[in-house]
């Protein structure tokens, strides 16, 4: 540790576990002078102060902690929330948005520290690394990463066996059989017997949510108010965005909502099967799509369904930081300024469904929808609309062979008749 301070400042994103505890004294032999970074994205962790203060006494020259929740969802989630943003039409990128805000912040606390590099606690495994590597880059080039736990060829008893020796607590609760990772907008459950997708997955797998089929038989109804498509209000009450989420994440996942098994594609090449719970943001995600279907046009709606995919590959692919990144924002923004509303939302046994929707926006015309009175749809207007729209098929038709109408299989019961009239 005498030649400690060769290398300059790495700022290490410390979450308060095994791995990053161990990686302190393990950087510090590498030459580095060891500062901390831990972020608060909304996670069930121990006491923040206290895994502040536990970084200082395993070495760390300074110890830094960000309340990241508000930037998170303002910056990350609710742009996702406006993209309907679902990884291969399902998992809602919990995981995904926390990695670039905790690169942002750790290339912020290396300028203010004049760090030359920053390290991470992920293997070489996942796909956070790549997200923390890349969005790391994007934000400064010359900052070097470095990956402790993927660097240094431990297995779990070298590593017990080197904290012993460096002062780390080691953790006294059983280790977890799945590899956890959460945030306010969900938790992501991986690894132990998950592994084998025949597998259901254990009670164990679950924290957010209840087993839907031990909710409440009594639903709860509930109103989500919009303004330019971020939730502004519950059941008309103005909530700050954090609570906002709290209070989604409470209420429906005490109905068994947002319960995600899914096997999914991951960016480094394999499949993996993943159980998420994300209560909020299903239940968001399913009001807003909903209020976007009274308030966009079809051809928005068609054009924004392509980029909605494109925003979750490049979130989920750890391009957040990237020129792309920014021209979808700006699309989806622009779309956004018409999404405003209410969406009334039933909870019942795992499942958000609509109920009913408003908006001062809305493009839905009950005049022309309504096969009742006060009918103003142009019903004449018909004839010469499907003239013009069947032209290309009919023209089509009528140069070449024709399909034969007919069916093998559907016999037909035919019955005559007509033979009263003939008599009269
Ligand atoms: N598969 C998800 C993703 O890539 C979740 C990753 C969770 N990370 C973890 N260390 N368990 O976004």
């Amino acid at each position: 540790m005498s030649e400690g301070k060769k290398k300059g400042k790495v700022v290490l994103a410390y979450s308060g576990g095994l791995d990053t505890s161990v990686s302190i004294p393990w950087l510090m032999d590498q030459g580095y002078e060891v500062v901390t970074m831990t972020a608060d994205v909304g996670q069930q962790a121990d006491n923040m102060d206290e895994i502040n203060q536990r970084a200082v006494n395993i070495g760390a020259v300074t110890a830094h902690m960000l309340d990241l929740r508000r930037d998170m969802i303002e910056n990350f989630i609710w742009p996702g929330l406006k993209a309907n943003a679902l990884y291969e039409g399902v998992y809602p990128l919990c995981s995904a948005y926390s990695r670039p805000i905790i690169a942002q912040a750790l290339v912020y606390i290396a300028h203010k520290e004049g760090a030359v590099a920053v390290a991470h606690g992920c293997t070489g495994k996942g796909q956070d690394q790549v997200r923390l590597e890349i969005c790391t880059n994007a934000l400064d080039p010359a900052l070097e990463v470095i990956a402790p736990v993927r660097d240094w060829h431990m297995t779990r008893e070298d590593e017990m066996d080197y904290a012993q020796k460096h002062n780390v607590p080691v953790p006294t609760t059983v280790k977890s059989p799945y590899s956890l990772d959460d945030n306010i907008w969900g938790r992501a459950c991986e690894c132990g017997v998950l592994e084998d997708p025949w597998n259901k997955p254990p009670k164990g797998a679950y924290a957010l949510t209840v087993d839907p089929l031990e909710a409440t038989d009594k639903p709860s109804v509930i109103e989500i108010t919009f303004e330019k498509g971020i939730p502004v209000a519950v059941d008309g009450k103005s909530l700050d965005c954090i609570e906002l989420i709290d209070t989604l994440n409470k209420l429906a996942g005490a109905h068994g909502v947002g319960r995600i098994d899914m096997v999914e594609n991951r960016l480094v090449g394999f499949k993996s099967r993943e159980v998420y719970e994300c209560p909020g943001a299903v239940t968001l995600i399913t009001a807003h799509k909903a209020l976007e279907t009274i308030t966009l046009s079809k051809d928005v709606m068609r054009a924004k369904s392509d980029i909605e995919k494109k925003f979750a590959e490049l979130t989920y692919e750890g391009y957040w930081f990237s020129p792309l990144m920014e021209a979808v924002q700006a699309f989806v923004d622009k779309t956004q300024e018409v999404v405003s509303g209410t969406v009334r939302i039933h909870l019942y046994k795992g499942q958000a469904v609509v109920e009913g929707m408003k908006s001062k926006n809305a493009i839905y015309r009950y005049d022309l929808a309504t096969y009742s009175e006060g009918d103003n749809f142009d019903h004449s207007a018909a004839v010469g609309f499907i003239k013009v729209w069947g032209l290309p098929i009919k023209t089509w038709t009528q140069a070449h062979t024709p399909k034969e109408a007919t069916f093998e299989r559907a016999g037909d019961k035919k019955l005559t008749g007509g033979s009263c009239a003939k008599a009269s």
